[in-house]
């Protein structure tokens, strides 16, 4: 049942992008995906991994936007609470505002320890805050590690609009995602995972390298590969 005009507009945005997907012959390892955060940003990457033959479980704390969202997309996308997601997720993407974050770390730090997590949260101080101005000044990065500690943290989707995750498909590989991460498996797994979406994923470096991963850097907008390694290669 949808309630409202924003959880229409969401499950909306996301089944129409992904009905229009070519590719539902299904990925090659199909893996258990949870999301923490069924916003724009949520539920639009995991409509296409839905579409791409995964297994996604969406969540929020609005069980019945997460279960409008879900039947939208049909076989492969169900609902749970976060922390049901984050047990069901091999792989868990994390993409609430900034101000949740520390909250949604200690609700699922059981969960959480030792899985490759995802992290798209941007810290903005007139939306989230005190603790991002704290973000901000310790780098992004390194920020969300402290809020969720013993996750292998990848730092992806920061910097480019929501409305476009879904559509990097149509023309794959044409767009870089800018990554940044500590643990080799865990950015081998979510490159992974960010091809299969139509993003060609660079490494720009570990976590710290994340305090790039926010709007406004350089790094931020739609570039290719090529464009990311020339501008990383900037960076300090
Ligand atoms: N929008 C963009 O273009 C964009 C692009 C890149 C990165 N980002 C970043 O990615 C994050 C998500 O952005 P968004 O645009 O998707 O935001 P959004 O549309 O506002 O969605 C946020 C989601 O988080 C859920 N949420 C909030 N507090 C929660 C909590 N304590 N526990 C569990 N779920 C919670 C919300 O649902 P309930 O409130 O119902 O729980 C909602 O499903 C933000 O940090 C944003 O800065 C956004």
């Amino acid at each position: 049942m949808i309630h409202d005009r924003r959880t229409f507009l969401v499950v909306t945005g996301a089944a129409i992008a992904a009905a229009a997907l070519p590719f539902t012959a299904g990925a090659a390892e199909p893996m258990k995906i949870g999301i923490i955060g069924s916003g724009r940003v949520g539920s639009a990457i995991g409509a296409v991994w839905v579409k791409a033959g995964h297994e996604v479980m969406f969540s929020s704390r609005n069980i019945e936007h997460d279960r409008a969202l879900a039947a939208d997309l049909g076989a492969g996308a169900r609902a749970g609470t976060p922390r049901e997601a984050a047990a069901f997720g091999e792989v868990v993407m994390v993409s609430v505002p900034y101000g949740a974050l520390p909250q949604v770390g200690k609700d699922l730090a059981d969960l959480i320890e030792g899985k490759v997590v995802i992290d798209t949260c941007n810290p903005f101080p007139n939306r989230d805050g005190e603790i991002a101005d704290w973000a901000r000044e310790k780098g992004a990065g390194l920020a969300s590690a402290e809020l969720m500690p013993g996750a292998r943290l990848v730092r992806a989707f920061n910097a480019i609009g929501a409305r476009r995750m879904g559509t990097a498909y149509r023309e794959p590989g044409r767009v870089g995602m800018p990554i940044a991460g500590d643990d080799a498996k865990a950015i081998k797994i979510a490159s992974r995972l960010i091809r299969e979406i139509g993003y060609e994923p660079v490494l720009i470096g570990g976590l710290a390298m994340g305090r790039y991963l926010v709007p406004g850097t350089a790094l931020a907008g739609e570039r290719s590969a090529e464009e990311i390694r020339a501008i990383a290669a900037d960076l300090d």
